[in-house]
């Protein structure tokens, strides 16, 4: 071995060297826990009292007359596409997909944003498939309130940006482009999926994200919606309580509802259809309001008629209302979540004002249990894939809360690491 081919094959070695340690430092960093914080956008819109459930894919018809109200849907912004395009989508933890709503329109609902043109990205990449209607490159999305989404998935780019300002790049994401969509009262252009199946935005961000989301909805400062190591619910006043999934519906977040107090009457579910012991409410961001199903509701609602001393009036069969200005005249309701979790909810959580009148709004006659957004305003509501449980913290969410930073570079640092080490080995193929 001459001196020359020693030298080489010891330059060679120690660049093995620097890209096994750029590996290894590359194999942590990405695995270390990421986290970052985004602002939400709290809109008015109108929910009807027609169950508003995004659980599910089948039709369920109203029983009962529709009673309009002034709620609020809760938006976040993404950047779709290459060169990136924003669009507004409602955060929906009820259902799974993913979705925009895409030209060219066979019939679009009104948005409020320009339509996303798929032709105008350079990352759009349409599913192909070789038979029509395959599963899994076109879809249809029937929602709860009978509003519906038709169109084919694709692959593209998204970009998420955080308050802070940084970007969290997701490259490749499955979304759906909508062409035929109706009946949404959103002002958004589609809606962002979070629940536990493959295809939601938290399952497709990957480990990094712990499978952890938790969002903190205020009814009038800014709301915010938090990922990975910045979306641990923890501190004084934090209760849990674990979430089920049923096999009809694997993605859905299920909680057990195990009683309900109007102020000092405990309502158990216990001894009534509706108890479970493996879930019987679902937790849905997506709806406004919240649901229970009949027989258990009516308990519910004559515990707050014997309390209420106002004069009642009638806007069809599904309403409690009363003709009053004040929410003094109205009872505190806690709901009791399995494994201790009680949230005492304010009264702005459980009633609304309608015209001169105010009603309560936990409205009774779905088939299923839904705990809406309105109830859930002013909780950090935390989503914990790991641990399997759902997180509760009675908090101020328009007042700026301590945040861990956002930490969201271990996609950018594996992406260097991984040049760097191309980098390496081409430069000794070429001394060779
Ligand atoms: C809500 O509905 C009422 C009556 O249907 C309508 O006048 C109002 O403009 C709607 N508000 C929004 C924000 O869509
Ligand atoms: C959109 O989908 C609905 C429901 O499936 C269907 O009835 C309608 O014909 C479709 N519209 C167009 C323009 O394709
Ligand atoms: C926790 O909260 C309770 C009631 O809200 C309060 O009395 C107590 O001081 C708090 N403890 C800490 C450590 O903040
Ligand atoms: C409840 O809502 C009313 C009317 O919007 C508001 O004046 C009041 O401050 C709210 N109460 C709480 C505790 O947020």
């Amino acid at each position: 071995m001459s001196f020359a081919t020693r030298m080489m094959s010891m330059t060679l070695s120690f660049q093995i060297i620097a890209a096994l340690l750029f590996i290894t430092a590359t194999a942590s960093s990405s695995t270390s826990p990421s986290g970052f914080t985004m602002d939400l956008i709290h809109r008015r819109t109108n929910s009807s009292s027609s169950q508003r459930s995004n659980t599910d894919d089948q039709l369920r018809s109203s029983p009962y007359s529709d009673l309009v109200f002034d709620t609020y849907e809760y938006l976040m912004k993404l950047q779709i596409g290459t060169p990136p395009v924003e669009i507004e989508a409602v955060l929906d933890t009820g259902s799974e997909h993913v979705w925009t709503q895409c030209l060219p329109c066979l019939n679009c609902y009104k948005q409020r944003n320009p339509i996303f043109d798929p032709s105008k990205s350079s990352t759009y990449k349409q599913k192909q498939c070789n038979t029509p209607n395959d599963p899994s490159c076109d879809y249809e999305l029937i929602y709860g309130d009978k509003s519906y989404s038709k169109g084919s998935f694709a692959s593209e780019t998204v970009t998420l940006k955080s308050t802070s300002g940084q970007s969290y790049v997701m490259p490749k994401t499955v979304i759906g482009c909508s062409h035929n969509s109706s009946g949404f009262k959103t002002t958004g252009s589609g809606i962002v999926g979070l629940n536990w199946g493959p295809l939601s935005l938290i399952s497709q961000m990957g480990k990094n994200m712990l499978g952890a989301i938790s969002y903190c909805f205020s009814p009038e400062g800014t709301s915010k919606i938090n990922f990975g190591r910045n979306a641990i619910v923890s501190g004084n006043g934090t209760v849990s309580t674990p979430m089920f999934t049923k096999k009809e519906e694997p993605g859905t977040y299920y909680l057990n509802l195990d009683a309900v107090s109007v102020e000092e009457t405990r309502i158990e579910t216990l001894g009534t259809p509706f108890h479970a012991v493996d879930g019987n409410t679902v937790i849905d961001s997506g709806a406004a309001v919240t649901y229970l199903p009949t027989s258990y509701c009516s308990l519910v609602r004559e515990a707050v008629e014997k309390f209420v001393t106002a004069e009642r009036v009638t806007y069809g069969d599904n309403s409690l209302c009363y003709k009053t200005n004040t929410l003094d005249v109205f009872p505190v309701i806690t709901m009791h979540f399995s494994g201790g979790a009680d949230l005492v909810l304010d009264k702005n959580n459980t009633y609304m004002s309608f015209g001169q009148d105010i009603c309560l709004v936990i409205l009774c006659g779905a088939e299923e249990a839904v705990f809406g957004n309105r109830a859930q305003n002013n909780f950090l509501v935390g989503y914990d894939h790991s641990s399997r449980l759902v997180s509760f913290k009675p908090t101020d969410c328009g007042v700026t809360q301590d945040i861990p930073r956002d930490s969201i570079s271990a996609a950018l640092v594996l992406q260097f690491n991984v040049k760097f080490v191309f980098f390496i080995f081409v430069l000794s193929l070429m001394r060779l």
